[in-house]
């Protein structure tokens, strides 16, 4: 389905993340493919992933977003060995652990600053620099959570964050559109990551929807995979500015 098409993906840390089952949906489906991840740290776990569990080589990258000069790298090395590309994939969302914990009232000015700056503005951040490169349109795809709507308890500033996030999907689905380039947000249920163990309650969050989704149960990763891939896909291409939900049917209960 992805024959022929090139998509980075940000924010790949270990076999967990959301970013992993993207990646292997999506390079199950074709796509070549440019994975970045956070820094050094987690280099040899991720060389370790790829090699063992995917058929092809996508291009390893370090990108820490918080610095402009990575990301600058990041598409210099796109350009140099695909000229193209069609998909990004922003999987990435950070905030202080004493904000996840604490009263949201509580919650520190450079706390506030951290999170936006790295779970909202590095949507943008991403994206301007890789709209020269996707000369044919293309489809952007962040992540999100319910406790941009509602509250979750801990969510916290990672729900403003989240709110803030769809409302920049719907802002660069604006502008963008008139290039053909979609921009989308997938909206999962919870599901066991290292981000995820951050936020305090979480294993309650998973009870939860187990027990409440219409279709009793969690979500698996792999079904965000196949979500991603549709959105990354030409299947979706009257979708724009959209946030699409895999979680069980959880979100629509009022009660
Ligand atoms: N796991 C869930 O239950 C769930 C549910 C809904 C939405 N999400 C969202 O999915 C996305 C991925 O999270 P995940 O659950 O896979 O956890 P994860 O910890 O595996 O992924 C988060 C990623 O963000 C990266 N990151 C953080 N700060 C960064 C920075 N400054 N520069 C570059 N990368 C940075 C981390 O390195 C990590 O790879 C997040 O946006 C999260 O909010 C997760």
């Amino acid at each position: 389905m992805l024959e022929g098409k090139v998509g980075v993906i940000f924010g790949l840390a270990n076999q967990h993340s959301l970013a992993w089952h993207i990646t292997k949906a999506l390079a199950e489906a074709g796509a070549n493919l440019a994975i970045t991840y956070q820094g050094e740290r987690f280099e040899p776990k991720i060389k370790k992933l790829v090699a063992n569990h995917l058929k092809t080589s996508p291009l390893l990258l370090p990108c820490n977003v918080q610095n402009d000069g990575e990301i600058e790298n990041v598409y210099s090395e796109i350009g140099q060995k695909f000229g193209k590309l069609d998909f990004i994939v922003h999987s990435i969302a950070y905030a202080l652990r004493e904000d996840l914990e604490n009263e949201f009232i509580t919650t520190s000015r450079s706390g506030f600053q951290t999170a936006m700056e790295v779970s909202v503005y590095s949507l943008l951040a991403v994206t301007r620099p890789a709209i020269p490169l996707m000369k044919d349109g293309g489809s952007i795809v962040t992540l999100t959570y319910l406790g941009s709507q509602r509250v979750i308890p801990n969510y916290n500033i990672m729900g403003v964050a989240k709110a803030a996030l769809e409302s920049a999907v719907r802002y660069m689905a604006y502008e963008l559109g008139e290039k053909n380039i979609r921009v989308n947000a997938l909206s999962p249920g919870p599901v066991n990551t290292l981000s995820a163990r951050g936020i305090k309650g979480f294993t309650g969050f998973l009870a939860d929807v187990r027990n409440n989704a219409p279709l009793k149960r969690n979500i698996e990763g792999s079904e965000i995979g196949s979500a991603a891939l549709f959105l990354c896909s030409d299947l979706s291409r009257g979708i724009t500015g959209d946030t699409i939900f895999v979680d069980a049917g959880y979100h629509i209960k009022g009660y």
